[in-house]
């Protein structure tokens, strides 16, 4: 077992109601700035929550935090912050709301210009955080990563620290009703494509976290097509909430560091502006295809597809192909035609790796990328 560092301080308030439990969270002289997206809290009746519960605190919104969160953006939120003196962010919305929050709360305690925080200045404080997730997807409500988008450089630029994870996340189940069946969908596979990259990743001799990701991994197939057949059943959204949460708040991944995955994803995102899961369901099938067979992927075939007839190979194969069904039944698209995308679109996602230089890529040189995403089309 290789050495690790595990360290997860948000306090987590699971269930529904508990949005009422704010005011205990805040301390009362704060003066809060809310960031929120597009408008679905204004929709589903989760703003109106959050403001009864802090009826009594000083109160500002920031709408328009967008999906693939633009830096632009987020320094309007700064520059709105910083004209009223908040001195505390609460995010209330999905992974991009979040991730673009702790961009704000970190960029609020730096005197400098905020991209050295994006350029190597290391982020060592932050305004305090809370959040109230309303997608189960990233899992980003209870780790201090973030990732967003600049238009300008045309580039995803990821950012952590440790004082970013957020001080409280409230997981109500009920914020997520009102997800479409696409959000529903992105969300399970999101959680399920981390989990999946992590298990293949793992050293052979910690078999407690290959229990923990194999529970993650069933419970998702499990749970996700309940989900999009019964949108407003309680139990399944909790269940899917505590999944997403739990695939990506650091336990299952506390001694890794970031993959291939992820990078390519986030260049097929910027470029053609997919969802960050229709990313990944188009990528990590034909990722599992391009890479050497593995005796973990054997595994995951035994354990999680319960596949142990056939030769080594068919199993493996079978697993893909059964991954790659599984996304397709959440309503995702797992292959780059699926986006109206095709070969002509591979050059410039292989120049913008170029780009970010050969250290960003860990398991695949351009070569090998170049062939996986003509796998994916
Ligand atoms: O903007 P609004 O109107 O709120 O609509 C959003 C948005 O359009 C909508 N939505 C959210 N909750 C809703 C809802 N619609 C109806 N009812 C609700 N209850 O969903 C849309 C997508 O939201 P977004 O936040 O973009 O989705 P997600 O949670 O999947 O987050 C994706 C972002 O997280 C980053 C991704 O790169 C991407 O930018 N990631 C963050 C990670 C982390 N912090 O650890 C890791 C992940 O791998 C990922 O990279």
């Amino acid at each position: 077992m290789r050495n690790f560092s595990y360290y997860n301080p948000t306090r987590i308030l699971f269930g529904a109601g508990q949005i009422a439990s704010l005011a205990q969270l805040i301390p009362s002289d704060s003066r809060v700035l809310v960031t929120h997206g597009g408008g679905s809290i204004l929709q589903n009746g989760v703003w109106q929550q959050v403001e009864q519960a802090l009826s009594g605190h000083w109160l500002s919104r920031f709408a328009g935090i967008e999906a693939n969160p633009q830096y632009s953006t987020l320094l309007r939120a700064v520059k709105q912050a910083r004209q009223q003196h908040c001195d505390f962010i609460l995010a209330v919305g999905g992974g991009s709301v979040i991730d673009g929050s702790k961009f704000v709360a970190a960029a609020m305690a730096y005197p400098g210009e905020p991209f050295d925080l994006l350029s190597g200045t290391p982020i060592r404080r932050a305004l305090p955080l809370g959040c109230v997730p309303t997608l189960a997807a990233t899992g980003s409500e209870s780790n201090g990563r973030g990732v967003l988008s600049h238009a300008g450089l045309q580039a995803r630029l990821a950012f952590s620290a440790p004082c970013l994870f957020p001080r409280f996340a409230i997981l109500d189940p009920c914020t997520t009703f009102s997800l479409p069946a696409r959000q529903i969908g992105n969300g399970v596979v999101a959680a399920f494509a981390h989990g999946l990259e992590r298990y293949l990743a793992s050293p052979a001799d910690m078999p407690l976290r290959d229990r923990q990701i194999e529970g993650l991994l069933l419970t998702l197939l499990e749970q996700g097509p309940k989900a999009l057949a019964e949108p407003r059943n309680y139990a399944t959204r909790a269940n899917l909430m505590w999944c997403a949460s739990q695939a990506l708040n650091g336990l299952l991944t506390c001694d890794d560091t970031d993959d291939d995955l992820q990078r390519l994803s986030h260049e097929l995102s910027l470029l053609y502006h997919l969802d960050h899961a229709q990313s990944l369901a188009v990528l990590l099938p034909a990722l599992l295809e391009e890479r050497p067979r593995q005796r973990r992927l054997l595994q995951y075939a035994e354990q999680v597809w319960g596949l142990r007839r056939g030769s080594p190979g068919q199993r493996m194969d079978a697993a893909i192909n059964a991954t790659e069904g599984f996304f397709r039944r959440m309503g995702l698209g797992t292959r780059l035609s699926a986006h109206g995308l095709d070969a002509e679109a591979i050059p410039a996602i292989l120049a913008q790796l170029q780009r970010e230089g050969p250290e960003q890529r860990r398991e695949f040189d351009l070569d090998a990328c170049e062939r996986l995403l003509l796998r994916a089309l």
